[in-house]
């Protein structure tokens, strides 16, 4: 299997990682998640941007220039030969050596890298929707960072799985944020509501892209916080990810929404969002 190792691309039984590298030391590190469609990067460009800033929150260099990355990932596209997966890019701080939990010195070199799996779209789930529980929002306070830390998202999508559902809907106080690892909205009173950017949830791009797409269709958007309220209340409840697209809630704890699923406008940003992927990769057949 093809990786990418720093500015190369190897076979993975090449790639060797330091123990006390920074990113299996501590959790010091920042990724990306992008899909191929077709043999094509979706949205990469808002991955890369937002990669980048991610890097820059954490006061970390990206040693390479965004050609060079688009370069990189393209060639990993095309060696893997793989049409229609997820491609994951990580970056870490690099080796401290002895381990000390301050930021190493500007010399240090941040290690990259970037794996490829083939994973097809997945219809049916888009059409049935996925259950979801609703569970406290335990994590820290700057979730608009892409970072390899996970250990919070982990803990809260466990919780959903022991309650037989796929993923967990968070809350802080009543106000709901977002989803183990996708963004959340509802739509309420014929509008869409999801919670705006800022430090608690990750700037999502497939909500970029259905905000996008909801707005050229005439739907009204807010970005506002909202209470459990009005996510019991709602008509429609989706969460969108790279990973999952725009994918319909069907059961809120014990509340199904089973007879909404997927609801008129879920289904609409959904047919939109496809679009948006078939401009960019060409048609899918899937
Ligand atoms: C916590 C969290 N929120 C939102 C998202 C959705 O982000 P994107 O649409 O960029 O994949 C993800 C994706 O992994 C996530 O982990």
């Amino acid at each position: 299997m093809k990786v990418i190792w720093n500015n190369e691309i190897v076979d993975r039984s090449q790639v060797r990682i330091d123990p006390e590298d920074r990113g299996y030391q501590f959790g010091d590190g920042i990724y990306e998640v992008i899909r191929a469609y077709n043999g094509t990067f979706f949205c990469l460009e808002e991955h890369l941007d937002r990669f980048y800033s991610s890097a820059s929150k954490i006061e970390m260099n990206v040693p390479y220039t965004p050609a060079e990355l688009k370069h990189l990932v393209n060639r990993l596209l095309d060696e893997t030969g793989i049409q229609t997966g997820n491609l994951y890019l990580q970056l870490t701080r690099g080796v401290s050596s002895p381990r000390n939990h301050m930021y190493p010195d500007a010399g240090v070199l941040p290690m990259l890298t970037g794996t490829m799996t083939a994973v097809d779209r997945d219809a049916a789930k888009m059409e049935a929707g996925i259950p979801t529980i609703v569970t406290d929002d335990i994590r820290w306070l700057k979730c608009d960072i892409k970072m390899i830390s996970l250990l919070g998202n982990i803990m809260v999508k466990h919780e959903a799985h022991k309650h037989n559902a796929e993923e967990a809907i968070l809350h802080r106080d009543g106000i709901v944020t977002e989803c183990s690892s996708s963004n959340l909205a509802i739509v309420k009173n014929g509008e869409i509501l999801t919670h705006p950017d800022g430090n608690l949830i990750l700037p999502g791009i497939t909500k970029l892209v259905w905000i996008r797409c909801a707005k050229a269709l005439g739907y009204p958007v807010r970005e506002v916080p909202f209470s459990l309220d009005d996510l019991y209340e709602a008509e429609e409840v989706f969460c969108s990810s790279t990973t999952i697209e725009v994918m319909p809630v069907s059961r809120i704890g014990d509340h199904v929404l089973f007879d909404k699923v997927p609801g008129k406008v879920t289904r609409a940003l959904q047919n939109a969002y496809l679009e948006e992927i078939e401009q960019q990769c060409g048609l899918l057949t899937v």
